[in-house]
Order: structure tokens, then sequence, then C-alpha cells
């Protein structure tokens, strides 16, 4: 049996566990998947002593994801770009720290929802870590281009600037949307979650565009703002969280697993 588990604090909360289960279902594959509670002083030596006792691989979630960046031996691109590692895979030859919150996103818009990003104008809202992680896959399916808009200007501006090889990115405060019209509104801020209320940003959904929270929520605040702007498509961030959960299956074990049953499972839930 292959062991594999999630590391975050809280941990009771996870999804991981039901998740990676489903898709080890799909495959017939013989694993086990636990959640792991850690203080930030036990972190690393709950990691190793994992890996130790034969653990094939873990999901690193909040508050541990830039540690376990630090704790990797080697890093993909991607988690380079991202500054934060959310996989953690245990190889003979060390530990690979890789992050698959982008990829996740950009196969839920694509795949999932059907909407093609490339050629796209994309406005990314908030420049925290969340964004900092989707940056690069969002650049790499080559929209038009991507606007990151920040409550504090400088944040979105240094994300934009630190990926500006990767593709045409520029950042900016919230003003800085200007009553645009943008085909893909992704929103990324801590605020608005629960009875809060979305940032104060002026945009317009084109026909035929989206509008994605990477929060979850039926109905979250972000959304009910979109529609109003234009968005017949809005959703919350379900899909990402099952698509990243299905990548690193496949970093894992090579196999990628189908998401869509495993999120009807989680929407009935
Ligand atoms: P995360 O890892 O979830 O992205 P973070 O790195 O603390 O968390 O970033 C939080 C993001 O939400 C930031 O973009 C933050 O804006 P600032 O950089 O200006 O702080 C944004 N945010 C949080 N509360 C907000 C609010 N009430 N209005 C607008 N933006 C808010």
């Amino acid at each position: 049996t292959d062991c594999y588990a999630v590391i975050g604090n809280p941990i009771a909360q996870s999804k991981s566990p039901l998740l990676h289960t489903a898709f080890a279902r799909q495959f017939g594959h013989d694993l086990r998947y636990e959640a792991i509670l850690a203080e930030p002083e036990t972190f690393r030596e709950t990691v190793l002593a994992f890996a130790a006792a034969g653990g094939r691989g873990m999901n690193v979630t909040a508050p541990f994801k830039l540690a376990a960046a630090e704790l990797a031996d080697t890093l993909t691109e991607r988690a380079r770009a991202a500054g934060a590692v959310n996989t953690l895979k245990f190889d003979p030859d060390g530990i690979l720290g890789d992050n698959t919150d982008g990829v996740g996103l950009v196969g839920d818009i694509q795949d999932r929802l059907g909407v093609p990003l490339a050629g796209r104008r994309i406005l990314v809202i908030g420049a925290g870590g969340a964004t900092r992680g989707i940056l690069l896959p969002l650049l790499q399916a080559r929209p038009a281009g991507i606007l990151v808009v920040n409550r504090t200007a400088a944040r979105a501006e240094a994300l934009a600037h630190a990926l500006e090889a990767a593709g045409r990115v520029r950042g900016g405060p919230l003003e800085a949307a200007g009553g645009q019209e943008y085909d893909v509104v992704i929103h990324a801020t801590s605020a608005g979650l629960n009875e809060g209320e979305a940032p104060p940003v002026d945009y317009r959904v084109a026909a035929g565009g989206l509008a994605y929270d990477l929060a979850y929520g039926e109905d979250t605040p972000f959304m009910r703002q979109a529609r109003d702007r234009g968005a017949a498509l809005a959703v919350d961030g379900l899909g990402m969280l099952v698509g990243q959960a299905a990548e690193s299956y496949r970093v894992w074990r090579g196999v990628r697993p189908d998401v869509r049953p495993v999120l009807e499972q989680l929407q009935l839930a």
C-alpha cells in the first residue's frame, strides 16, 4: 500500500483525503491517504518522518506552503514562480516540490467549463499568495494579456514584474480595471468570504465570458457582483480544488484522474 497524506493546520476541514481516495478508486490503486495536523515547530520533522517511513507524497496546505518550498530539494518551475509548494513527492534521490494550483485552475476553466484562455483578456483581482500560485500557468495558456489589480498596487506590480518574461502581464491598483471589458475575471482576494463583500472593482464581463471565484460557496459575493457586471457564467473554486488534487495525483502516479464525477460528488455533499 502506497501512503500519502495532507498536512496543514487546521486540517480537519480538508477535502484531500476524500478526493484522493476517489481518484484511487477510479484506477483500482491500493493507497492510503491520511490527514496530518502539524505545528510550525514540528512541520519539517513530521514531513521527513513520513517520508522516512515510506510515504510517497504529501499535499501541503495552509500555513505550510512556504515552509514546504524551503524543505524541498528541487522545485518545479511553477512551484518556483508560485513561491509555494502544495505537492511534495518523495523520490529516492530527494524531495520534489511542486505547485498544482495554477494548472488545476487552468484545467477547470478550459477543460471542464470549456472556456479557452488563448487570446483572451484576463483580469485577476488580488495579489496575494493565491494569485502568485496561478499566474505562470495562466500566462502559459497564452492569453492576450493579464491585468492584476490589488488594493495595494505595489504588490500587483511586483508580481507582474516578476513574470514579465513569461507573457503579457501588468499590475496596478483596483482602479486600473478601468471599467473595461474582460473575457475572464478571477477573484483571488481573501475579502468577500462568508458575509464579506467583494472588493469594489469596476469591470464588465464580455459576452460568453467567465467569472471565477477562487473561494468556495454556492453564491459568493464576487459571483453576485460579477453577474451584475454581465457574467452569464460565474463559478466558485470547487473545480480548481478538485483540479489541483488531480494534478497532484498525476505528479505522484503518472495517470490523470477524471475530475468530473468527483466534483459532482463534492457538490452534492
Ligand atoms: P492569500 O494567500 O489568500 O492570497 P494573502 O497573501 O494575505 O492571502 O493575500 C490576500 C489578498 O486579499 C491580497 O491581495 C489583499 O490585498 P492587499 O495586498 O492590498 O492586502 C486582498 N484583500 C484582503 N482583504 C481585502 C479587502 N478587504 N479589500 C480588498 N482586498 C483585500
